[in-house]
């Protein structure tokens, strides 16, 4: 395995292995921390944090696994810096990389953190495009191999808009790594089919079972896991109403909990989530379309199967893994 100086673009990029050992090498600093154990890997270095979308656990995350490792954050919102408006991502990478040793970008274009990879000459980590969300998988992954002691062999049910930059990454992240994945979305919201036919690759190896199904009550049985994501990703906000009337049947609820004839499932969610109406979106939705709840219901959320806020904690652990190995030394993590 050879992470050091390598970029964290998109998990088709790393192999079985070297996913699991992201995943391990986490769990291995999150106990670090927990005991209290000093873990300054990253002492001296500087870390550059673009956002040219809104964020709070993977600002949050990166922002404190780094202090935590002994380097120094900086952030350079959309509006701070002139990437984009009067220089060109080469220009902005070639600046960045001469003075910062590792590089975080959330933006919508993959070409975009692609580019600044290329032209940067330092690790380059994706904190999220349209196409994929390659950290928050690492945080995923490490949540159920907490909760089940394992990932392989796991059945992982995501409900919800099966095109988006999350159901992307789960499938073939889980198709890498021997997950049971299976998206369940209405027809027009499902993967592409290159993606599937990439997934059904990886699954050829890893022995994943893969599935894509509009139907509710074939996908969600058995299921381990069952995860959603918002109906609507950022940029897209002017497609609420299409949305809610494709997705209101894949809602996670408690009608669907029990469908899954699994008492044992989790509950998982990327964050952030439209539970109840106690967001500004949330009151407009209500307004417009009488839902006081989307893509989950509050009594799922609230209740005993929710782990998306011990996930949310896990993006710390695994941000923090993915810059120490990029940028550090190969650790053994000992789990
Ligand atoms: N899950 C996630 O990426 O959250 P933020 O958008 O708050 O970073
Ligand atoms: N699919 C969501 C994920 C947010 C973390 C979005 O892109 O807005």
């Amino acid at each position: 395995m050879e992470f050091q100086g390598k970029s964290f673009l998109a998990e088709k990029d790393f192999t079985q292995a070297e996913l699991q050992y992201l995943i391990d090498l986490s769990q291995h600093l999150k106990k670090l921390k927990k005991q209290g154990i000093v873990h300054r890997y990253l002492e001296g270095k500087n870390i550059a944090l673009l956002f040219e979308k809104t964020s709070t656990r993977t600002r949050a995350a990166f922002t404190v696994a780094a202090v935590d490792l002994g380097a120094h954050p900086e952030f350079l919102g959309a509006n701070d810096i002139q990437l984009g408006k009067k220089e060109s991502v080469e220009d902005t990478a070639k600046v960045l990389g001469s003075m910062f040793d590792g590089i975080e970008f959330r933006g919508s274009s993959q070409q975009v953190v692609e580019a600044l990879a290329e032209h940067a000459g330092v690790p380059v980590w994706n904190g999220l495009t349209d196409e994929w969300h390659p950290t928050q998988m690492i945080a995923d992954y490490l949540t159920i191999q907490e909760s089940f002691g394992k990932v392989k062999g796991i059945n992982l049910v995501y409900c919800g808009d099966g095109r988006n930059n999350v159901a992307r990454s789960l499938l073939v992240t889980g198709a890498i790594l021997g997950t049971n994945v299976r998206i369940v979305a209405p027809k027009s919201l499902h993967p592409d089919e290159a993606l599937i036919a990439l997934a059904q690759e990886y699954a050829n190896q890893s022995g994943a079972k893969i599935l894509v199904t509009d139907n509710v009550d074939e996908g969600v049985l058995h299921a381990d896991v069952l995860y959603t994501d918002v109906w609507v990703s950022m940029g897209e906000e002017d497609k609420f109403a299409e949305r809610i009337e494709l997705l209101l049947p894949y809602q996670v609820n408690q009608a669907m909990i029990e469908k899954t004839q699994n008492e044992q499932v989790i509950f998982l969610h990327c964050l952030p989530a439209f539970h109840d109406v106690e967001t500004n979106y949330g009151q407009e939705i209500q307004e417009k379309f009488g839902l006081s709840e989307m893509e989950v219901t509050d009594e799922v959320f609230r209740g005993k199967h929710g782990r998306q806020f011990e996930q949310a904690e896990n993006r710390m652990h695994s941000i923090k893994a993915i810059m120490a190995a990029t940028l550090g030394h190969l650790f053994i993590p000992n789990v």
